[in-house]
């Protein structure tokens, strides 16, 4: 039977300078997602690469005394080396600069000129460097590029345009009355700023640099970057060339996932792209806050960036997806700080989690020599408890659909809680004293370790390597692990054997870590 797909990407990065946490957050919210797809059994494709043309790389590229090939070759390696530390199971990495990816971004201008989509016109505008955004004099706050407050130029030359006009009542409808763009807030805002004002044409080429796709039937023109980044969602699939024949498996696209501050590139110019070629629009777009750091969003070009590496060294590759995925709340910004990477490690993996499993399987050991006897003995205090967990995969699947990770997580750490609540309700060192309580206290146990296998399956895809050593502990086989088995109570062997391990998720001392981290963590 074939099985259902699930396609999700990123946003292809800017090789501009060496990654840092805010590129680290998207990436692993995608792969969280791309993860507990697989675990669902979808068959999911899930990408992520380099936007390694433009003016911007070009003069980076020159002020370091490389060529803009060899400069982004460097920083596409680290991002690929930050993926894989991150533990990040993409599947497929593109580049701009991939042969096959340039010839279909060739072809896909092409097409969108032969059927009058694309015009030749002249260029007259602002233009943000850092961000390599266009911008009209209207636009502009305070005579300043609108998204980073900083200084534009003056732009004047000849180059091509792609027309909105025909795209735009699509647009709106795709915008207004579908479920695409979310949050829904965001909806007004490009409304309100951009459909309602009347779209403008884009500019899609330049004369002024070099370092680009060149226009294939005007070689002076290299395609400004947009149609060629945005158009890495299809071929990397293989749309237009023969290196990947995935196009119809995948398209059209389950989730793209951005940050807000080019959601208008997203949600207007993408469709408008894909209209013009006759393709179908992606189902979702999801564009998410920013990694604030000192009030100011954490960027390459401002330089106030934390470095993945040292902190990820410090407190452990899951334990920073955790705090990332659960602190980033859903649309809004987040602050980061030290203080709060290590109170969240603290409370919730070390306190919440961690002591529930080392408490539970060490009063299994304790008290029955690590097998449990196969009698049961229910109670009404069982109740909530056993409700709770059975009932959260269905929750967290509809979490993981929105996507609103953060409150997955919630919804997750709540029966954590009850769990350990639920100790202190039944008292297992009470019932120990007792000889004939014991098949309550195993029963308790066993309860324990029912809702250490459900939450700790539904967090493997948020911290993937720190749940085999849970399962190892708890003594689950992979069939007790399987998503079929994730909503179902009562799973585990009544004669379960554990086994004691290592301390999951140890604790940190705030003040220390402050101490170690001050002037560390910034790139
Ligand atoms: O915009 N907080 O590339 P880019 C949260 N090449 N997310 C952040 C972040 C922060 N402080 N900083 C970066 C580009 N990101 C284009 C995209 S797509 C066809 C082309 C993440 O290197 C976030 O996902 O500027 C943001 O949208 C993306 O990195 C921008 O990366
Ligand atoms: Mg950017």
């Amino acid at each position: 039977m074939k099985k259902n797909t699930f396609y999700i990407t990123t946003p292809i990065y800017y090789p501009s300078g060496n990654p840092h946490i805010g590129h680290c957050y998207t990436t692993v919210a995608c792969d969280t997602i791309a993860r507990y797809k697989r675990f669902q059994g979808y068959d999911v494709m899930f990408s992520t690469g380099t936007d390694e043309h433009g003016m911007k790389i070009e003069g980076t590229a020159k002020k370091a005394g490389k060529t803009p090939k060899d400069f982004v070759d460097g920083i596409a390696e680290k991002f690929k080396k930050l993926w894989e530390y991150m533990d990040v199971s993409y599947d497929r990495f593109i580049r701009t600069t991939d042969p096959e990816h340039v010839e279909a971004v060739q072809i896909i201008f092409k097409e969108l000129y032969d059927k009058g989509y694309i015009y030749k016109g002249e260029y007259s505008g602002k233009y943000c460097v850092p961000d390599e955004a266009f911008w009209t004099e209207t636009q502009l706050k305070d005579g300043k590029c609108p998204d980073c407050g900083r200084e534009v130029i003056d732009f004047k030359e000849e180059a091509y345009f792609l027309k909105m006009e025909p795209f735009a009542g699509k647009i709106e409808k795709l915008l207004t009355e579908t479920d695409f763009l979310n949050p829904h807030t965001r909806v007004k805002e490009m409304y309100n700023n951009f459909i309602k004002p009347g779209l403008e044409d884009l500019c899609v080429s330049r004369t002024s640099f070099s370092w680009g796709i060149p226009v294939s039937f005007d070689s002076k023109h290299v395609i400004y970057v947009w149609i060629d980044a945005l158009s890495n969602y299809i071929t990397l699939l293989g749309y237009k060339n023969n290196k990947y024949s995935d196009f119809e498996r995948y398209w059209p696209c389950d989730l793209h996932m951005t940050g807000n501050e080019i959601v208008r590139f997203h949600s207007i110019i993408w469709p408008a792209i894909l209209l013009g070629l006759g393709l179908p629009m992606p189902k979702k777009l999801y564009s998410h806050g920013w990694i604030i750091f000192d009030g100011q969003k954490m960027s390459k070009s401002r330089g106030n960036v934390i470095d993945p590496f040292v902190i990820g060294d410090r407190y452990g590759v899951d334990s920073i997806r955790y705090f990332l995925l659960r602190d980033m709340p859903y649309g809004a910004d987040m602050n980061f700080s030290n203080e709060a990477v290590i109170n969240r490690i603290n409370s919730d993996l070390a306190n919440d989690f961690g002591n529930l499993v080392s408490r539970t399987v060490a009063m299994v050991d304790k008290y029955f020599g690590g097998t449990l006897p196969p009698e049961r003995e229910g109670n009404p205090l069982d109740g909530e408890l056993v409700g709770m967990a059975s009932g959260l995969s269905a929750k967290i699947d509809g979490l993981i659909d929105e996507p609103h990770l953060s409150a997955a997580l919630a919804e997750i750490f709540k029966v954590i809680s009850r769990a350990n609540k639920y100790i202190d309700e039944t008292t297992p060192w009470i019932l120990a004293k007792d000889e004939s309580k014991k098949i309550r206290l195993a029963s308790v146990l066993y309860n324990l370790l029912e809702v250490i296998r459900i939450t700790s399956l539904l967090l493997c895809p948020f911290m993937p390597s720190s749940m085999p050593p849970v399962w190892r502990q708890i003594g689950a086989s992979a069939e007790e692990l399987s998503y079929r088995n994730v909503g179902v109570w009562g799973i585990l062997r009544p004669d379960v054997t554990v086994l004691k391990g290592e301390i999951l998720f140890p604790r940190f001392d705030l003040e220390k870590e402050l101490e170690y981290l001050d002037g560390l963590t910034k790139m």
